[in-house]
């Protein structure tokens, strides 16, 4: 068991994989969840499941995973929020979702004047990335801020990265993001021209995967590709959500990003056409549809390299 006491708030697909290796590796640990039956299985590897939000300003070092900027500012300062227990214990929030720069600028404000750092610790990688022990956190805010953090950092994933002050993280796992959505569309693109070619799908990402564009990305995608096998991982909006941030960044900064552009009204028009619980890997079957070809699985066993 920690010394530290550790919150958690918000156990969805990435929450309850990191809560979970943070219970695991002995973390004095109380999660949170609006949703709280999805937070009760933490409870059999030693996770306290806390009835309200407030009772985790009781806790040293709260980590947050929601999904958007709105919620982040919910359920830290809304009417039910973190800071709406009259006595807060803590003094370092960790917020790991994938927010805007602005955002993250203005959270860092409100959790200054109550006298808690902020650290910005974005992730890359999915639940499954965070079970195999290969999820990579971003970090940026005061450097006591991340070394505090770091040994629970190190709980949930062997990779972390400071890149500065302020909100830098937040640029960072932006501009992956973007580069996540571009990378599934073209994959997706060359994918089917090899299919309507004659080439299997298995067969083709057989030899991308060992050739130098191959990547732990491509790797992993392969089983969905090939299988269709599409239970969420990420959805089309979480990544809407993402290019949208990149864009906005773009403007911002004076960049222009024609390729997440292109890919942001791509990604739109699929889920437009109704795909919102399914992984964004379903980008495979609409490109197949923009080119006339309905496709099966394929059923071959094929690795996700995750080991
Ligand atoms: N999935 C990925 O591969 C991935 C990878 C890297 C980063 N991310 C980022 O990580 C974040 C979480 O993604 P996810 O895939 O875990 O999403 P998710 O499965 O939809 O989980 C979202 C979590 O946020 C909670 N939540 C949302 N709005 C809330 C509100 N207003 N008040 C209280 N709780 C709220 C949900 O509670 P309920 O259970 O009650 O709905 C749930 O616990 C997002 O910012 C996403 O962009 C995702």
């Amino acid at each position: 068991m920690t010394v530290e006491r550790i919150g958690w708030i918000g156990i969805g697909r990435m929450g309850y994989a990191m809560a979970e290796r943070l219970a695991k590796g002995g973390a004095d640990l109380t999660v949170w969840n609006r949703t709280r039956e999805k937070a009760q299985p933490l409870a059999a590897h030693g996770a306290k499941v806390a009835e309200k939000l407030a009772d985790l300003a009781a806790c040293d070092i709260v980590f947050v995973m929601v999904s958007t900027w709105d919620d982040v500012r919910e359920v830290i300062t809304g009417p039910h929020g973190l800071l709406s227990a009259g006595d807060v214990a803590t003094r370092l929030v960790v917020e790991c979702s994938s927010i805007s720069l602005e955002g993250s600028a203005e959270l860092r404000e409100m959790l200054k004047s109550r006298g808690i750092d902020l650290l910005a610790a974005p992730v890359s990688g999915n639940a499954k990335v965070i079970k195999a022990g290969r999820l990579s956190f971003v970090c940026s805010g005061p450097k006591h801020a991340y070394e505090a953090a770091l040994p629970y950092l190190k709980l949930i994933a062997p990779a972390a990265s400071y890149v500065g002050e302020g909100e830098l993280a937040r640029i960072v796992k932006i501009c992956h993001n973007v580069f996540l959505g571009v990378v599934t569309q073209s994959l997706a693109e060359v994918t089917i021209l090899a299919q309507k070619a004659g080439v299997p799908r298995h067969a083709f990402l057989d030899f991308m995967n060992q050739s130098v564009m191959g990547s732990t990305f491509t790797r992993y995608k392969t089983p969905a590709f090939v299988n269709l096998d599409f239970k969420v991982t990420f959805t089309p909006e979480l990544l809407r959500k993402d290019l949208d941030l990149g864009l906005d960044a773009g403007r911002r900064f004076d960049v222009p990003l024609p390729l997440a552009s292109l890919t942001r009204d791509v990604l739109q028009s699929l889920i437009g056409h109704g795909t919102k619980d399914e992984d964004f890997a379903k980008l495979l079957v609409h490109h197949a549809r923009a080119s006339g070809l309905d496709l099966t699985a394929e059923n071959v066993p094929v690795s996700d390299g995750l080991g």
